[in-house]
């Protein structure tokens, strides 16, 4: 039996798991480290933090073939020449950056940068942070010998070896998508030296991908036509194409995908962190009691817009808010989370509706992971909304077990990605009902009409 381990290199913790050639979970562990916000909209993480996490996470569960990797994207661990950490690594969800935004947006212009990249330059993106440094802290850029992402530096301390994927390198905003290569000539007209970034490759020949494309392997969500949704506090729409068409509004990212293609993705940013809100908000005592209630609900014109944190998927605005609308004196909770539930399917419906338009046919199912799975009600209501039969993918692992199956290809325990992917258990299925579909499509568009508007 092989023993096949995933790491993934989260923003709150260090997760990996043990599978065995089955797919089958032997063992897991996972390491928690803490997240820095010197100033606020700033946030950062010791490197060295991910090292310990993930050195310890391996030595937990022993013995292996083979290691595979994942890990928050788009972060930036700065190298000097000794290979010495800089400074502490400026994460993903960091906001420090919007004048370098529009530097890059000045000197390589936007519609250069999208033909290059497939995606606008995005504050949380990998460059930003370089060109931020060049800029506030110049001592320190001019050490700056190589800039890694989280699981690359990761994998380098395991391994010594300077390499990043093509699907985490597509999150820097340098990295020429289409081609599945370093956009040196926006790289050299930044005026950054093109040897600071790692050699990229494959997914299979890492093993690894960023958390998103990580995730999809491992639901089996590496073919157009199955998409994948992952429910947890935010909401990820993903699906895989076989070109890089990507979307002129720029409402979702298009990425190199794992399994030699692209893939597309729109995030919502406040999906499971909506429910939890009206949870708490309206005293319900856990998510069942909430469901319970919505199911038992009776009519109502209430309609809920999730924007609590603004809104990546498909506005692109982090000013816009959430809004509750249409109550009448006959609504109470019930009907409030009715709405609530309805509201944050309609906004993930949002998403698969921008990945629609740039693909030549629909997605034809749906597999969903994440904390929302637990959930009967919601899936059959996801299912009915979008029209499509959906699978819960049970899954403890996310991008863990993704990167373990991507090691298992590696080192040949499956012929391909395709084969490993075979070893995915769907826990339970939901086909659509016509009927329901058909009135939830006219609540949708009622629900489109009054969306708060965006400019
Ligand atoms: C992907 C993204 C997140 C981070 C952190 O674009 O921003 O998935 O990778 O998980």
């Amino acid at each position: 039996m092989a023993r096949l381990i995933g790491i993934d290199v989260g923003t709150t913790s260090c997760k990996a798991v043990l599978i065995n050639d089955e797919g089958v979970m032997i063992d897991q562990c996972s390491i928690e480290y803490p997240l820095y916000t010197p100033q606020p909209g700033w946030t950062e993480q010791s490197p060295e933090d991910w090292w310990n996490a993930a050195s310890s996470c391996i030595a937990q569960l022993g013995e292996y073939d083979a290691i595979g990797f994942s890990g928050q994207m788009h972060g930036s661990v700065f190298l000097d020449e000794n290979d010495e950490v800089i400074r502490p690594a400026l994460l993903w969800n960091d906001q420090r950056t919007a004048h370098e935004v529009r530097e890059m947006e000045a000197v390589l212009g936007i519609d250069t940068i999208r033909a290059a990249t497939c995606n606008p330059p995005i504050s949380g993106f990998q460059t930003p942070k370089i060109l931020w440094l060049r800029n506030n802290e110049p001592q320190n850029f001019a050490r700056l010998r190589s800039v890694l992402l989280p699981k690359d530096y990761v994998r380098f301390r395991l391994t010594g070896e300077k390499l990043t994927d093509v699907s985490d390198a597509s999150g820097t905003g340098l990295f020429d998508v289409p081609n599945r290569r370093w956009a040196t000539s926006l790289i050299e007209k930044l005026e950054l030296d093109p040897s600071i970034f790692p050699r990229s490759v494959e997914s299979k020949d890492l093993p690894g991908a960023g958390d998103q494309a990580a995730a999809a392997v491992g639901v089996g969500s590496i073919t157009p036509t199955i998409a994948n949704l992952s429910l947890g506090t935010s909401g990820v729409v993903f699906a895989s194409q076989d070109d890089a068409a990507c979307d002129p509004h720029g409402r979702v990212q298009t990425f190199c995908h794992a399994n030699g293609g692209w893939h597309s993705m729109g995030v919502m940013l406040s999906c499971g962190g909506a429910l939890r809100w009206t949870r708490d908000t309206f005293r319900f005592r856990d998510f069942d009691e909430m469901a319970r209630e919505a199911r038992q609900s009776g009519a109502t014109t209430a309609a809920f817009y999730p924007y609590l944190a603004g809104e990546r998927t498909p506005h692109n605005d982090p000013e816009l808010r959430a809004r509750l609308s249409g109550l009448a004196l006959s609504d109470g909770r019930a009907e409030t989370a009715a709405a609530v539930f309805e509201g944050i399917t309609f906004a993930l419906f949002d998403g698969l509706r921008a990945l629609e338009s740039l693909r030549k046919s629909p997605v034809s199912r749906l597999r969903a992971t994440g904390g929302g799975v637990r959930s009967d009600y919601w899936l059959r209501l996801i299912s009915d909304a979008f029209g499509v039969p959906l699978d819960a993918v049970m899954g403890e692992g996310g991008p863990a077990q993704g990167a373990a199956l991507l090691a298992g290809v590696f080192a040949g325990v499956w012929s391909s990605l395709d084969d490993a992917c075979q070893v995915v258990r769907v826990h339970r299925s939901f086909e659509p009902s016509r009927e329901r579909n058909e009135v939830l499509a006219a609540r949708y568009a009622t629900w489109l009409e009054d969306r708060p508007r965006v400019e």
